[in-house]
């Protein structure tokens, strides 16, 4: 597969389609401000993936949503908005510099209520989840470590009923190259070849353009 990507064809296609179909929003614009002036990176999901991520939520008719990997609360509130009233997301975060910049930010975007920040390492937060019974989820979206994903998922499934919605981030992000060695790679495509030959899973990845290509993962458990 060839490893370069037409960046500034990549980028014209992507303004064009947010332009058309993603309003200018001053709570989500300041948002991602306030994350980059807190010293966050910058890799939330891009304008039109948070969309895409909103529009699988109605989709799905998501009541519950999980989110690993909270950051700044960009994507959590895309997804906080597609929830009918009395949905939720619970978003599982590492960093607490991390989920008081997303706390303020859902705030903001008049979505506070609806949604639950756990801070510590999500593999420990989703055990406990498990062990205490925490009711299914209709929607999981995956987007922490990347060297991670598999037990994330493994954890996922035992938090997911038949029909629940699984997305993964940057599936496709340097996996395809030849040379990508290194560790997050090497997770993603482990991440990959499970979600493929899953007995419970029906799955598809959905290449995704942003600053260069990339992908969502789409898994619905049988
Ligand atoms: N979903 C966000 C971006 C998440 S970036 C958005 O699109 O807006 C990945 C986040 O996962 C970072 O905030 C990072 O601190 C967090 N993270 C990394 N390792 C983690 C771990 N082991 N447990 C929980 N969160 C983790
Ligand atoms: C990185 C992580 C992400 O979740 C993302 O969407 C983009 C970049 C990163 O770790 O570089
Ligand atoms: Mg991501």
């Amino acid at each position: 597969m060839p490893d370069t990507f037409d960046d500034r064809m990549a980028r014209q296609v992507d303004g064009y389609i947010e332009r058309l179909f993603v309003p200018r929003d001053g709570a989500l614009e300041q948002g991602l401000k306030d994350a980059e002036q807190a010293g966050l990176p910058a890799i939330s999901v891009s304008p039109s993936e948070g969309k895409l991520l909103y529009l699988f939520a109605k989709i799905a008719g998501a009541r519950r949503v999980l989110e690993i990997g909270t950051l700044g609360g960009y994507s959590t509130t895309w997804l906080a908005r597609a929830l009918p009233s009395g949905g939720r997301v619970v978003t599982l975060e590492l960093e607490q510099k991390h989920a008081d910049v997303a706390r303020r930010n859902v705030d903001r975007a008049g979505v506070g209520e609806r949604v639950e920040i756990r801070v510590g390492l999500a593999t420990d937060t989703l055990r406990d989840m498990i062990a205490r019974g925490e009711e299914p989820f209709d929607l999981i979206f995956i987007d922490a470590d990347k060297t991670a994903y598999v037990e994330y998922l493994n954890l996922s499934m035992r938090l997911a009923h038949p029909g629940t919605l699984i997305l993964a981030d940057n599936v496709i992000r340097r996996v395809t190259a030849p040379a990508s060695a290194d560790e997050d790679s090497r997770g993603i495509r482990a991440f990959n070849e499970v979600i493929a030959a899953h007995p419970r899973l029906e799955s598809l990845i959905l290449p995704i353009i942003r600053e260069n290509l990339d992908g969502l993962s789409i898994s619905i458990v049988r």
